[in-house]
């Protein structure tokens, strides 16, 4: 087994709304007759190894706040979506680690050989790979469910306007609300080159300056004029944001993710959730709604 050391109590959390969701969404499109007609697909773009040990990693922990709450081995998303009682047409797990993705290859045939046939791995960047993947596909007669769950600012805006014009994918999305944007922000200026071009690519525009930081202007006792900047925006601006481009691009949105905290409460992620197609949007995001609340 490839040991994937990342997370702790939270994630449990966020699978397990993913593992509610993905049940609910198949009973949907078993029972209902219209339903019944469509091919459903689970993606998984940022899919590790179907494993995930939970042990200390003092290098992620440190670079992502991870922390080690939870020991031993714990299923991860793949494993998640692969043992629900009523299977999807097609599985399409994506990550850009070869050992990743060898893992899973194994997984699949060890474990899940009667739905090998049904799965697509794929060893490449996911940003890239669904975007082509979304604009090839015929939506007519199928629909599928997305989940992105990255490390980091790795999900570009690109990939995810890419879902939503298919509309016929539902997303979760995992925002790296409080080890993301709101780490590499400075107070007093606002950042330049590399990590302002990481935040445009994340939020798909750089409205994020004027939204995030004031400019402020004074004049001195000696007629001097003084310029400074302020960055007035902290986690819940920061998703706020996030929140308002998604519900642009998008049928319909949970309006209220889900916050993951580590053990010292701090907010690190939001798990959110947007439904591409117009039929589906209001059930989908009920149940979703349901499923992301404390
Ligand atoms: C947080 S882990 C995913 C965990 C997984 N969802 C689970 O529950 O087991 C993120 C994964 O994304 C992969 N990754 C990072 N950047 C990527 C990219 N640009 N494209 C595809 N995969 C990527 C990493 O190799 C890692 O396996």
């Amino acid at each position: 087994m490839v040991a994937h050391r990342f997370g702790g109590a939270w994630t449990e959390r966020k699978l397990s709304a993913l593992r509610d969701y993905l049940a609910q969404y198949q009973k949907i499109f078993t029972t209902n007759p219209n339903a019944r007609k469509l091919k459903t697909i689970y993606v998984d773009a940022f899919a590790g190894t179907g494993d995930r040990d939970t042990g200390e990693d003092l290098r992620q922990g440190l670079l992502f706040g991870y922390d080690d709450e939870t020991q031993g081995y714990q299923e991860g998303s793949v494993k998640v979506a692969l043992s629900l009682s009523q299977s999807f047409h097609q599985y399409v797990f994506i990550d850009n680690k070869a050992k990743h993705a060898n893992a899973l290859h194994n997984l699949v045939n060890s474990e899940f050989p009667n739905l090998a046939n049904r799965c697509t791995i794929e060893k490449s960047d996911a940003n890239i790979w669904l975007q082509e993947w979304c604009r090839t596909q015929n939506w007519r007669d199928q629909r599928a469910v997305a989940f992105l769950d990255p490390y980091g600012m790795d999900v570009e805006w690109g990939t995810i306007v890419a879902i939503a014009n298919t509309k016929a994918i539902d997303l979760w999305v995992l925002f790296p609300l409080g080890i993301g944007p709101s780490r590499v922000l400075p107070n007093q200026e606002i950042p330049e080159s590399k990590w302002a071009d990481r935040l445009t690519k994340l939020f798909g525009t750089d409205e994020w300056k004027s939204q995030f930081y004031r400019e402020n202007g004074h004049v001195d006792l000696l007629g001097n004029k003084h310029d400074s900047i302020t960055r007035i925006a902290g986690v819940d601006e920061i998703l706020a944001f996030f929140l308002k481009r998604l519900n642009l691009v998008f049928e319909r949105i949970v309006e209220r993710p889900m916050i993951l905290r580590n053990s010292k409460q701090s907010p690190m992620y939001a798990l959110c959730f947007a439904a591409g197609n117009p039929r589906g949007a209001p059930t989908a995001v009920r149940i979703a709604s349901h499923l992301v609340q404390d």
